[in-house]
């Protein structure tokens, strides 16, 4: 009888230890993907730079994992065709050398995307793909490349309707800069204007903003401004003296 309750007793004991094992592996599993979780983070507003300048798109892991270990893909329109491509510890692919990041920076979970030199055409949205192995983050930049283009000029011209209308053009800028319209009073008249913008081959945009005009006697001003959100933008830069037109 003895030899048989010891048995049952040691039975209830490699029992307990199985599950405190398990317990134990259950634990540590938790704590692994605990410690895998992870969201990536930038900024909500556009980055703004001019062409040939060097640009950082800011992105970072939250909390501050290391990503060495991690894949990390930046791309545009197809995360197959990525502009930077980041994995087993080495840049694997770049569309274009002026693209990089960090390795060093890695560590830290800075994921940011660098752009040397910038170009007119490197003007997009950009995804950063993060995968650890067990989970797959994304978040996105917006780049923005300002380029402030010629002063406006205002020209008349009448249909055979007899409707006379003032032109304000302009052309080499990007984005497309905001348009107002004044007249001899100051009252603004922009409401009335209508505008349209083309593609030049280099990319940046010519610009044309149309007011049909009434009154016989008048004077109209054309102001053409950026806006381009720009933090530590002087007030005053980029606009651009107006352009007046007298007309009898
Ligand atoms: C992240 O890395 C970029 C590129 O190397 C660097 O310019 C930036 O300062 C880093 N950001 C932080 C918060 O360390």
């Amino acid at each position: 009888m003895g030899k048989v309750e010891r048995n049952q007793s040691e039975s209830t004991m490699n029992l307990q230890m199985r599950w405190t094992l398990l317990i134990l592996l259950f634990l540590h599993n938790t704590d692994i993907s605990w410690a895998d979780n992870f969201i990536v983070v930038s900024p909500s507003k556009p980055v703004v730079t001019y062409v040939g300048e060097d640009v950082v798109l800011p992105a970072s892991l939250s909390p501050a994992l290391n990503a060495k270990t991690f894949e990390v893909r930046w791309f545009t329109t197809d995360i197959m065709t990525p502009e930077l491509l980041y994995v087993n510890y080495n840049i694997r692919l770049q569309s274009d050398t002026r693209r990089t990041l960090s390795i060093d920076n890695l560590k830290n979970g800075n994921v940011s995307l660098i752009i040397r030199n910038v170009r007119v055409s490197d003007d997009d949205l950009y995804r950063c793909n993060v995968y650890s192995g067990q989970r797959e983050e994304e978040t996105q930049v917006s780049l923005t490349v300002e380029v402030l283009g010629a002063q406006p000029s205002i020209s008349m011209s009448s249909t055979d309707g007899q409707k006379t209308q003032l032109d304000c053009s302009t052309e080499k800028w990007n984005p497309q800069p905001e348009v107002s319209w004044r007249d001899m009073n100051g009252a603004d008249v922009t409401s009335q204007s209508t505008i349209k913008s083309e593609q030049d081959s280099e990319g940046l945009l010519r610009v044309s903003s149309v007011l049909p005009v009434k009154e016989e006697y008048n004077v109209f001003s054309c102001l053409m401004r950026s806006k381009a959100p720009k933090p530590d933008w002087h007030s005053g830069l980029g606009i651009y003296s107006t352009s007046l037109i007298v007309w009898h």
